[in-house]
């Protein structure tokens, strides 16, 4: 028996990467899912994988970031499998990251988009998913951060600014309907191994990444997908209003880390 036997999920952003990983996963510990990307192929995709292995699934095209797209995602979950117990807000605006600079050049079309999916998105997710939890009784509500929201960088303003409202929002939702059962969490992962990642960023950059990670190796979606599991589940039952890092020690460790252990290596 898994540990989410009899429950609905959505994830969003399931059609590639952490989402599809976090998708396979929740469906293996016996959910129904909803996997619900803006690239209906991807979710199609990810359904095709779920249902080879015996899960059940439907795909569902959503834009997160348009109000009456998410409402069509939960309505979506609630006619199909007639309950909705968990979210993973795990969208994000991937397509402007490479566009997303430093401040002084920032395309103002840039910010708007980053903030629009990947703030308003979960914001929007928890609008219509919450009032579905409260009718059977409370749910969990995880969302996908990111550590680039805790700390300064030279690049992606606009991401990390948005995951810090990641943040912001876990903990407000955590307040606002805790007392009725609806638990609320963000994970925050470092860098994470998706195929996208490892296509698109030199070999030199996956070992300067590495370098910084307390673990021997770095994550994959599937790490991360755990995590999320145990955060939708009966287990983290006390956990709430929590960003938690998933990161192997990325945030944990001195900023001097990587120069301290050559020097002491050499
Ligand atoms: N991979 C990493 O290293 C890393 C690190 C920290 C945080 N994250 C976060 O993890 C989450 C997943 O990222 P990933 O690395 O798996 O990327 P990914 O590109 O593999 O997946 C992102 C998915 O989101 C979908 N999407 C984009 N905009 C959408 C929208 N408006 N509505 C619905 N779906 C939309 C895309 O189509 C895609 O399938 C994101 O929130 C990202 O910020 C990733």
């Amino acid at each position: 028996m898994g540990t989410l036997e009899g429950k609905v999920v959505i994830v969003t952003g399931s059609g590639s990467g952490i989402g599809r990983a976090t998708a396979q996963r929740v469906a293996h510990e016996g959910a129904s899912v909803v996997v619900a990307d803006i690239n209906l192929a991807g979710a199609e995709e990810t359904v095709a994988l779920i249902l080879a292995e015996g899960g059940a699934a439907i795909a569902q095209q959503a834009d997160v970031a348009d109000e009456s797209s998410a409402r069509a995602m939960v309505e979506a979950a609630v006619r199909e499998y007639g309950r909705l117990d968990g979210l993973h807000n795990n969208a994000a605006n991937v397509f402007v990251v490479p566009r997303d600079t430093d401040i002084v050049s920032m395309d103002i079309e840039v910010w708007d988009a980053s903030m629009a999916t990947n703030v308003r998105g979960p914001m929007l997710g928890c609008k219509y998913a919450i009032p579905e939890m409260l009718k059977v009784g409370g749910g969990s509500i995880v969302n996908t951060s990111s550590n680039a929201g805790q700390m300064g960088d030279l690049l992606r303003v606009a991401y990390g600014v948005s995951k810090a409202g990641v943040d912001s929002l876990t903990r407000y939702v955590a307040t606002m309907y805790g007392k009725q059962g609806v638990r609320c969490n963000a994970i925050s992962p470092g860098v994470v191994a998706t195929p996208a990642l490892v296509n698109n960023v030199s070999q030199a950059e996956l070992d300067m990444f590495e370098a910084h990670h307390l673990t021997p190796y770095m994550g994959l979606p599937e790490d991360i997908a755990a995590v999320v599991v145990f955060l939708l589940g009966a287990d983290s039952r006390f956990i709430t209003g929590q960003v938690i890092n998933v990161d192997g020690g990325m945030l944990a460790h001195t900023p001097l880390y990587q120069q301290m252990r050559s020097a002491m290596e050499a």
